[in-house]
């Protein structure tokens, strides 16, 4: 029986939609796990592969607003994305790719964005990967700061509704400087990332918001869980770090000094950290971190011209880019990058690459001269790589917090 591709039409077709996914997560999906998505995916935003009256894939998207080096960008952030195991290797994933992406380009969202599960899989279809990112999983007996706080800031552990509160201001300001952040929504906060089922815990303790104030304003929190869990007496448990943000340097002295600080745990693990998190030049003993990196947040540029426009290109000589793009042949051609525009050119190339590589550019994780040396872009005329960083320069290393 031929399997069909189509988004779904009204909004109790969303959770069946996305249900294959959970195939591969334990326990089976619950309501709480349809409260992380469908309040957030419209409909026509969620496509179902369908066998008869069987669906055997899904995926959708949320509509983000991605911040970028020079500004923000709608993004289209994929997630829930399964093919029954019955049925992988057929090409669905790649027929629901094809419906997704000709959305994206059809509601004028510039880019694509996403966690892969896989560093195998979005490559086909045009992702690049656009950061590296990395965990701690540091003894409690080592973990210090090399300069602790100055002053003791006042922090207290808050319910729901102060986090609700309190939070966002911190986050809603650092997001707007990190590339790789999204808004969020009041929604978002609740729903997501406070919301606390117990079968997301994952044999750990409930969901901990501490926040750090400074004069009476919030400046930096951490979302932690204790994994508590004892052997011969002695605790061998740890603090599970999901999020900490300060708002400034003194901020995420207080953020981390409250984690390392934490009595009663043998190590602090925190995940998804961006490469330059101060925190690696904050600690005492940095190797003591055990700071292990791996591939981040995934790009997919849907609009060349117009993804390129929202990174500002800056100062700098032009620069012609000939850009292959087997999937969304729409991208393919030279492109002229110049301060303030980018245009379609007949002019010789300077350079040559994949769109996937624009995608690992994109947020700035990337120069143009690091993904050369691997390869991955030519440079057809000299100095054009140097040209390319000038025209998109990034100041930071990406940061997502957030697995979406
Ligand atoms: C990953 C998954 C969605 C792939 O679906 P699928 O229908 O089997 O994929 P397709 O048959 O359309 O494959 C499309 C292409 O991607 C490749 N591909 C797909 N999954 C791959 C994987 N896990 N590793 C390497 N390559 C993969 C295929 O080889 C194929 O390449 P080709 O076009 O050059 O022949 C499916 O295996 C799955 O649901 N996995 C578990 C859940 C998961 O990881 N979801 C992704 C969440 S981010």
């Amino acid at each position: 029986m031929p399997v069909e591709v189509a988004a779904c039409a009204s909004p109790d077709e969303v959770f069946p939609a996305i249900a294959p996914v959970f195939h591969y997560f334990s326990p089976a999906p619950t309501a709480a796990d349809a409260e992380r998505f469908v309040p957030f995916m419209e409909p026509s935003r969620v496509f179902a592969a369908r066998e008869g009256n069987a669906i055997v894939g899904g995926c959708g998207s949320f509509p983000f607003e991605l911040t970028v080096p020079g500004g923000v960008v709608r993004a289209a952030g994929l997630s829930v994305v399964g093919v029954l195991p019955t049925h992988r290797r057929r090409g669905i994933l790649r027929a629901m790719m094809r419906a997704q992406l000709d959305d994206v380009h059809r509601r004028g969202e510039p880019v694509g964005y996403l966690w892969a599960s896989e560093d195998t899989i979005y490559g086909h279809f045009g992702y690049g990967q656009a950061s590296l990112c990395g965990n701690i999983d540091v003894a409690k007996a080592l973990a210090r700061l090399a300069q602790p706080p100055a002053s003791r800031a006042e922090l207290r552990l808050i319910d729901d509704a102060e986090a609700l509160a309190l939070l966002p201001r911190v986050y809603d300001r650092v997001r707007r400087e990190y590339p790789g952040m999204v808004a969020r929504s009041a929604e978002w906060w609740r729903l997501r990332r406070l919301a606390d089922p117990e079968h997301r815990r994952m044999g750990a303790g409930p969901l901990q918001r501490a926040v750090v104030l400074r004069d009476g304003e919030p400046r930096g929190y951490a979302l932690y869980r204790i994994h508590q869990h004892f052997e011969g007496g002695s605790t061998q448990g740890h603090v599970a770090v999901l999020e900490a943000i300060g708002a400034d340097l003194e901020a995420t002295r207080d953020v981390w000094s409250y984690l390392f600080d934490i009595d009663w745990v043998a190590r602090i693990k925190a995940a998804q950290l961006p490469l330059d998190h101060p925190l690696l030049l904050m600690a005492a003993q940095p190797r003591e971190l055990k700071f292990v990196t791996h591939d981040g947040v995934w790009v997919r540029l849907v609009d060349v011209p117009a993804a390129l426009m929202a990174r500002r290109p800056g100062g700098g000589d032009p620069v012609v880019i000939e850009v292959a793009d087997a999937f969304c042949p729409w991208n393919a051609g030279r492109w002229r990058v110049a301060a303030g525009s980018v245009d379609r050119s007949t002019a010789a190339a300077d350079l040559a690459c994949d769109v996937t590589t624009l995608g690992s550019v994109y947020l700035g994780g990337f120069s143009f001269q690091r993904l050369a040396r691997a390869g991955l872009v030519r440079e057809l005329r000299a100095g054009g790589l140097v040209r390319a960083d000038a025209l998109l320069p990034a100041d930071r290393a990406p940061w997502c917090p957030e697995i979406f």
